[in-house]
């Protein structure tokens, strides 16, 4: 079940991070302060699953979202989403933006099948150089 993210789920949260970002996981300390944070949301499934966003007027900052190598391809990630999604607009966000690194290619598929599109492209962005691609949804009522 999907559910907002509470400190006591911090090592849960750290756990997901680690078996899906690797080197590049979130501290204890980032994925605090984004569960505390006034203009962010943290969301939760079943403790293997998770994601966050920010929002700042009406762009919505899709910032984090992981699923477990073993729940992953049953519409998990789409779940939160729309979740997200419905988060942002109920605090006035007219769109979503996020960055993801230009080799990751289940992540691009993901996005693009939710309706993201390429708006930009960050040349050297992540460490090692590889490009980030910058995204855009025009979020809608009721997804
Ligand atoms: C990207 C990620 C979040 C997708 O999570 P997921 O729960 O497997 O995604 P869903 O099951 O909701 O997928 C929805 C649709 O996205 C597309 N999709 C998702 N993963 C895909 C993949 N590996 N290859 C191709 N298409 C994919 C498909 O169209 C899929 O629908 P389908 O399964 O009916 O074909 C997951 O792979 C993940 O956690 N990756 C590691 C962390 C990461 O890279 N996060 C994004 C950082 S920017």
């Amino acid at each position: 079940m999907i559910r907002a993210a509470v400190l006591a789920e911090i090592d849960a949260i750290l756990v997901i991070e680690r078996a899906c970002f690797g080197a590049e996981a979130w501290s204890e300390n980032l994925v605090a302060a984004a569960i505390e944070g006034e203009r962010n949301t943290v969301l939760i499934d079943d403790l293997d699953a998770y994601a966050a966003m920010a929002v700042a007027g009406q762009v919505a900052d899709l910032e984090r979202i992981a699923v477990m190598p073993s729940r992953r391809r049953q519409g998990v990630a789409r779940q939160l989403l729309d979740a997200l999604c419905a988060a942002a607009l109920a605090q006035g966000a007219t769109r979503m933006l996020l960055e993801v690194s230009a080799d990751n290619d289940a992540a691009l598929a993901f996005y693009e099948a939710y309706g993201f599109s390429a708006i930009s492209r960050r040349t050297g962005y992540y460490r090692g150089g590889v490009d980030a691609i910058v995204m855009q949804l025009e979020l809608e009522e009721a997804r």
